[in-house]
């Protein structure tokens, strides 16, 4: 191939904030993830009677109580009980799918606790390994009946992925505890009870413009009543008022029966952690929308006002002063310098009319309240063309600032749509390109992989938008990391254990375009006389050929093979599409079969029973190399 670069002519101005990161508590991001937090409920608010509770050893009765707890927000606590003084029994917590442990860290054991009046209980308190044996150990005495903070330091003889904390009697009595905590010393940057450092530094890594949370669909909710909301996520932490998270859901692939938002990262968290790694935070409000692929509830129009009365809150929570009512909560937090909060997120994933009127509700205040805040809209998701084509002139009207749209496709889309934005309206919004990723095999398929096709994908694609840096804005891979025990949705920019972390070849793209941002484009042409490959990231849009209707078909199990093509030839390519939706071009099958069939994957794509419609499609050649 050859490239001609024309230096003398001028071309873009690249945006300076083209690379960001997007940050959603999913795939136990934050929870279990870059919260350094080791005890999973150990406010024992989760409405599942102590879960990741178990009892250990003899003589000891476990029970959730409620009676006189803490605060009205944390009612719930554990309460041990024993008769019989030559046992030794209690509990034992596994924390996010085991308690990683590093040797020679230190570890900070914090708990509320007390007995009855005139008692005195010693406590053992245990960090044990995967395999029993006890890699540190302290005892303190729990006295009298008022509740009372206890804090020791552990340190471990040994690095353990999966170890446990466990709590022991060790006489007859009884004892109360709560807000149990335990967290390693070593955090990013000190902060204490803050953020894991390997994961963060991944994060600074990145250089990026901007970090975008709290979601994602957890924005939204499975429901309203679950909807992030961001006053209930600062301030004490025995204040801060659990809810299950939209993951933990039947929507979600491998479904965490134990994922619940703790919010021991929290709104104010998330802002410090902005700033720490030099990016513009960017927080995403919910609009009055619970999440539309969940039960889409809304908030009716006439009903509003305390949604957009909360974004308001937020901003003067973000850069008010401090003799504000919310800038004086941050100051108390310990933050009395602002922010600068300047872009702000109405909605996720939005589509349809009922985005739109309640966008526009919340446009007319905040515009004229707040001038200074950029405001994002949304045009819904992909693979939806569908909605995209019917959001943008509505988009358009309404004279938005910036558009957030979000694409999960394959890479070979990702290959053609380099030149997505090469005509797009310059007169308009901005874009945002919010959330991406090319899928290996099928959006959300657990069967996805990072694989390199997929980063350099990503690549030819970024490629696009540095081009059209004067209309793309800003742009962020999503989601961003996962647990590799505990996820719900793949490929993930960034994969983790308990003790570990690393980038996939995605992030190493995002690095690359990161760290080597320029200021302008110049014209450029690229020719290559070499002939087209038709198979293995290309596809070219065409004319149809054969479609077949397959209706009512119920998504059983993963890598079903759910349709076949015979005598498809090597200009063909197969799509597949449920419903109104077309769905990612599934992988085709070619070199297994060299009589030349395709095959259809649906992974375990569970969203609904539906019309499957398959189309085999020509080439046109406009497929790239
Ligand atoms: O990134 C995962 C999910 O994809 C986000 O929560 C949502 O915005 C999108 O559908």
């Amino acid at each position: 191939a050859t490239v001609t670069v024309d230096c003398e002519s001028a071309g873009h101005e690249i945006s300076p904030q083209l690379v960001g990161v997007f940050f959603e508590d999913i795939n136990f991001g934050a929870d279990g993830g870059f919260s350094a937090e080791q005890v999973i409920n150990g406010s024992m608010e989760i409405p599942k009677s102590l879960l990741g509770w178990t009892r250990v050893g003899e003589g000891v009765e476990v029970q959730a109580s409620t009676d006189a707890g803490i605060k009205s927000a944390n009612p719930t606590f554990l309460r041990l009980t024993s008769d019989d003084s030559s046992q030794t029994g209690g509990v034992e917590n596994n924390g996010y799918r085991g308690i990683g442990l590093h040797q020679g860290e230190t570890y900070r054991f914090t708990a509320q606790a007390r007995s009855t009046a005139g008692a005195e209980i010693p406590l053992v308190v245990r960090l044990v390994g995967d395999d029993d044996q006890v890699l540190a150990e302290q005892t303190c005495a729990i006295r009298g009946s008022a509740w009372q903070p206890i804090e020791l330091m552990l340190t471990p003889s040994k690095t353990d992925a999966n170890a446990s904390l466990q709590l022991l009697m060790r006489n007859k009595g009884l004892v109360d505890l709560d807000l149990v905590s335990l967290c390693t010393t070593d955090t990013w940057k000190g902060h204490p009870h803050g953020l894991r450092k390997d994961l963060v530094q991944l994060l600074a890594d990145m250089k990026p413009a901007f970090f975008r949370f709290p979601g994602g669909c957890i924005v939204e909710g499975s429901e309203l009543k679950y909807r992030y909301q961001w006053k209930s996520t600062i301030g004490p932490r025995d204040e801060r008022r659990l809810i299950v998270n939209r993951w933990n859901t039947e929507f979600a692939h491998r479904p965490a029966p134990d994922y619940y938002q703790s919010f021991d990262v929290g709104f104010f968290e998330y802002f410090q952690l902005a700033e720490d790694i030099g990016a513009e935070p960017m927080p995403i409000i919910n609009c009055g929308m619970a999440c539309q692929f969940n039960s889409g509830e809304l908030v009716p129009l006439d009903q509003l006002e305390p949604y957009i009365q909360d974004a308001l809150d937020l901003i003067e929570f973000a850069n008010g002063p401090v003799t504000s009512e919310w800038g004086g909560r941050r100051a108390a937090m310990g933050h009395p310098e602002p922010f600068n909060l300047r872009l702000l997120g109405v909605g996720n994933e939005q589509w349809g009319p009922e985005y739109f009127e309640r966008y526009r509700r919340f446009a007319t205040v905040l515009e004229a309240r707040h001038p200074e805040v950029e405001l994002i809209s949304t045009s819904g998701p992909f693979p939806a063309g569908e909605r995209f084509d019917y959001a943008w002139p509505i988009l358009r009207e309404l004279k938005v600032p910036i558009v957030d749209e979000h694409c999960y496709a394959s890479p070979d889309w990702f290959m053609r749509e380099a030149t997505r934005y090469d005509n797009y309206d310059r007169s308009g919004p901005k874009v945002f390109m919010g959330e991406y990723a090319s899928q290996s095999v099928q959006l959300v398929s657990p069967l996805n992989r990072n694989t390199l096709r997929c980063a350099l994908a990503e690549a030819a694609f970024l490629t696009g938008i540095e081009r059209n840096g004067d209309i793309v804005d800003m742009s962020a891979y999503a989601p961003l990391m996962g647990h590799e025990q505990a996820w719900q949705w793949r490929p993930n920019l960034l994969w983790f254990d308990n003790l570990e972390s690393y980038g996939s070849p995605s992030y190493y793209t995002q690095l690359l375009f990161s760290h080597h941002l320029g200021d302008q484009t110049r014209p450029t042409e690229v020719s290559d006389s070499r002939p087209r490959q038709p198979f293995g990231g290309k596809i070219g849009v065409g004319s149809v050929d054969a479609s077949v209707e397959y209706r009512n078909i119920k998504y059983e199990s993963q890598g079903k093979v759910l349709f076949e093509q015979p005598e498809i030839d090597a200009n063909e390519v197969l799509q597949v599409g449920l419903g109104s939706r077309w769905l990612v071009a599934p992988e085709v099958v070619r070199q297994s079969n060299p009589s030349g069939y395709a095959r259809a994957m649906i992974g375990d794509y569970q969203w609904a029973e539906g019309t499957l419609t398959l189309e085999v499609r020509k080439l046109d050649g406009r497929g790239g190399p």
